[in-house]
């Protein structure tokens, strides 16, 4: 098969973990034409790639040569002893693209010394081309870059981007983290329905197509609280339940849940966080009259 793959797109992935193959899966069901390469130092960790048009290596600096955007997508804790490895294959005109949590551009920078780097935040349902991925750069990124980087995220779902480097902590707290807050919802449904009598396997099929078909009905206009309230007969059982969720605080306990994680990206980033700062959720507007409201009009946001 001739392959000719336009050489100024090429994109290198360094670490060939599960984000990486999310997204240069995505990319190549987006554009199958795109040079791909992927570097990581475990030849098993790259096996994943075998049926794939992408290029694997095992030397960083071997995937870097000749890509018109780097992707650091190893984790953290090695990305200083990854991008001081790369500082002098990395060419000023490359376009760098992290989605490693909390590590600032400006460490990247001093780490790289690259101009041009985007900062993103994806989750995991990238794997299932679902994901959304929160974005940040600063002056040292052109538009055209910016337009690449965003191209590059929106092969594996939405991209969205961001003003101010420090919101990434709360895109990490929602979306970045989300995916597992959703797992947990789900866990206790179907436990829920197994100690109603039902076996797992239907009490797992009717939860998630559940939870499928409530987040599609959500479209960007809607606002859910409405849908709630639209779903909840008086003196029916969608209302009973809910003044169970009411009673227990769940709303406010998912709000302190979102406010921990991004107390913890903080501190990932290095910002100082005194216990105090930022740390309080706001006032709980999860009272059983909230929950248990029926009518629009009696509805609080
Ligand atoms: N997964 C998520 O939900 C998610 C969401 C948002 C952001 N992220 C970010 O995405 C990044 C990757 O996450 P992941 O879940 O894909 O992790 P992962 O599966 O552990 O992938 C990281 C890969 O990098 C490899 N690696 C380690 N040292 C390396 C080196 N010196 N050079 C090249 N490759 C090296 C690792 O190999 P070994 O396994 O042998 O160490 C592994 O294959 C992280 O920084 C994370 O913060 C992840």
């Amino acid at each position: 098969m001739t392959h000719n793959p336009a050489p100024d797109r090429s994109i290198a992935f360094i670490g060939g973990g599960n984000m990486a193959y999310a997204l240069a899966s995505g990319i190549l069901r987006a554009d199958a034409d795109r040079s791909v390469v992927v570097s990581d130092p475990v030849p098993e960790q790259l096996a994943r790639f075998a049926s794939s048009p992408v290029r694997t290596t095992l030397d960083n600096t071997d995937a870097v040569a000749g890509a018109s955007i780097v992707v650091l997508a190893v984790k953290p804790q090695v990305m200083e002893g990854v991008a001081r490895e790369l500082a002098e294959a990395i060419d000023p005109q490359q376009l760098v693209v992290s989605i490693a949590a909390g590590v600032t551009v400006s460490a990247l920078r001093a780490w790289l010394g690259s101009s041009a780097i985007v900062r993103c935040m994806p989750n995991t349902p990238a794997l299932v081309g679902k994901g959304v991925t929160g974005l940040y750069a600063d002056s040292g990124v052109s538009e055209a870059q910016r337009a690449e980087a965003e191209q590059l995220l929106r092969a594996v779902g939405d991209a969205v981007w961001f003003e101010q480097e420090g919101e990434l902590d709360a895109v990490t707290a929602l979306s970045g983290s989300g995916p597992a807050y959703f797992f947990a919802v789900i866990e206790a449904l179907i436990e829920g329905g197994v100690e109603l009598g039902l076996e797992r396997e239907i009490a797992h099929r009717l939860v998630t197509g559940t939870a499928i078909g409530a987040a599609t009905m959500v479209g960007p206009q809607d606002d859910p609280g409405e849908l709630r309230v639209r779903v909840t007969s008086p003196g029916g059982t969608t209302e009973r339940a809910l003044s169970v969720l009411a009673s227990g605080g769940v709303a406010h306990t998912l709000r302190q849940a979102v406010h921990g994680a991004w107390q913890r990206s903080r501190e990932l980033s290095g910002v100082e966080v005194d216990g105090n700062e930022g740390s309080a959720p706001p006032e709980a507007a999860d009272s059983a009259a909230t929950l248990s409201r029926h009518t629009g009009e009696e509805r609080r946001t």
